[in-house]
């Protein structure tokens, strides 16, 4: 990509698709291509089409997924199977068809088989079936980097796809029911404190182990593979490090000044043992991480004390 360079992000207003444009800007990329959901459902080929004739993108940076918490993937799996896929298939479609000049298509963690041999290599996807709760979610998504390996190998368009870990930072949604652990954990820790709650309980016995990228980062490699990566197979994006849920709460409740204890409700579920992203790859590759987990975790804090809408959530 050059600076002048025609650059469109599907979910820009989503937290991955806001923080790619966010990077973009401040790398000086002047030339950035936007449509709202509401201005262009991306289910719509016919208006897809429409949208790449006319404002004719040379680089695509595809952030824009229905996503959703283990309830809402677990009572609707079609839903979330078909709108991904359509998605997929007409951003990718259409880019091939309007000769965009390179593609990214973002994959997630959950494409993984649910036993998956950890660290996860790239090598293990399709390999056995995902997560049963969230799996028309993930077999979209792994149809999605499917097809750019696809229309690379039948037309030489560079099309790419990456596997960021589970990310976190400003933009992240903190609603009650929807919100993933750290903003969740911030929330909890942030209402207790202000209540002067003493004492917050937490669900298992905090030992499973997981991975966080912070958003920022995530956008960063989005860039850096669009300008160092072409090849047929997806690149696991993360930090290479995992840290236990107890320790996570334990960090986050600091980060927020919680003073109150901290207890574990053993009868809940756990989850998965362990979570985490070979990144040998991204290594060779030449892209690493910036930010670290505590920055990150104030970052995000931050982000939520300034947004009270979403903070009310
Ligand atoms: N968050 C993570 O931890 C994470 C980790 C790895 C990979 N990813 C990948 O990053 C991508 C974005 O995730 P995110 O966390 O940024 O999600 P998000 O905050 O929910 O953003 C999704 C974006 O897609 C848009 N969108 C959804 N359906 C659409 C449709 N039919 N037509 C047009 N736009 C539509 C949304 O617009 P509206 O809000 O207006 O509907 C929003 O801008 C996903 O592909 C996900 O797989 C995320």
């Amino acid at each position: 990509m050059d600076k002048k360079s025609r650059v469109y992000i599907a979910g820009h207003t989503g937290m991955v698709g806001s923080a790619i444009v966010r990077a973009l800007k401040r790398q000086g990329y002047g030339n950035i291509i936007t449509c709202t959901h509401k201005e262009l459902d991306l289910r719509c080929q016919a208006d897809v089409q429409r949208f790449f004739a006319t404002e004719r993108p040379e680089y695509v940076f595809a952030a824009a997924a229905r996503v959703g918490g283990i309830k809402a993937n677990s009572e609707a799996p079609a839903d979330f199977f078909y709108d991904n896929m359509q998605i997929a298939d007409n951003l990718i479609m259409e880019a091939h068809q309007y000769g965009v000049k390179k593609f990214l298509f973002l994959g997630s963690t959950c494409m993984y088989p649910r036993d998956c041999a950890q660290p996860m290599k790239e090598q293990a996807l399709l390999t056995g079936l995902p997560e049963y709760t969230n799996e028309g979610y993930a077999l979209a998504k792994a149809c999605g980097s499917r097809l750019c390996a696809y229309i690379r190998r039948q037309y030489g368009d560079d099309f790419i796809s990456s596997i960021p870990a589970n990310a976190y930072g400003p933009g992240d949604s903190f609603d009650k029911e929807q919100a993933h652990v750290i903003p969740a954990l911030i929330r909890r820790f942030h209402e207790a404190k202000v209540q002067g709650i003493p004492n917050v309980v937490c669900w298992g016995d905090g030992s499973p182990l997981r991975e966080f990228l912070y958003v920022d980062d995530l956008a960063d490699s989005c860039i850096y593979l669009m300008n160092h990566y072409s090849g047929e197979a997806p690149v696991n994006i993360g930090t290479g490090k995992e840290i236990s849920i107890r320790d996570l709460t334990e960090l986050t409740a600091k980060v927020i000044g919680y003073t109150g204890t901290i207890s574990w409700d053993t009868t809940r579920p756990n989850g998965a043992p362990r979570r985490l992203l070979d990144i040998s790859k991204t290594a060779a590759l030449g892209w690493t991480y910036k930010t670290e987990l505590e920055e990150g975790i104030r970052l995000t804090y931050e982000d939520f004390l300034h947004n009270p809408v979403r903070a009310e959530r």
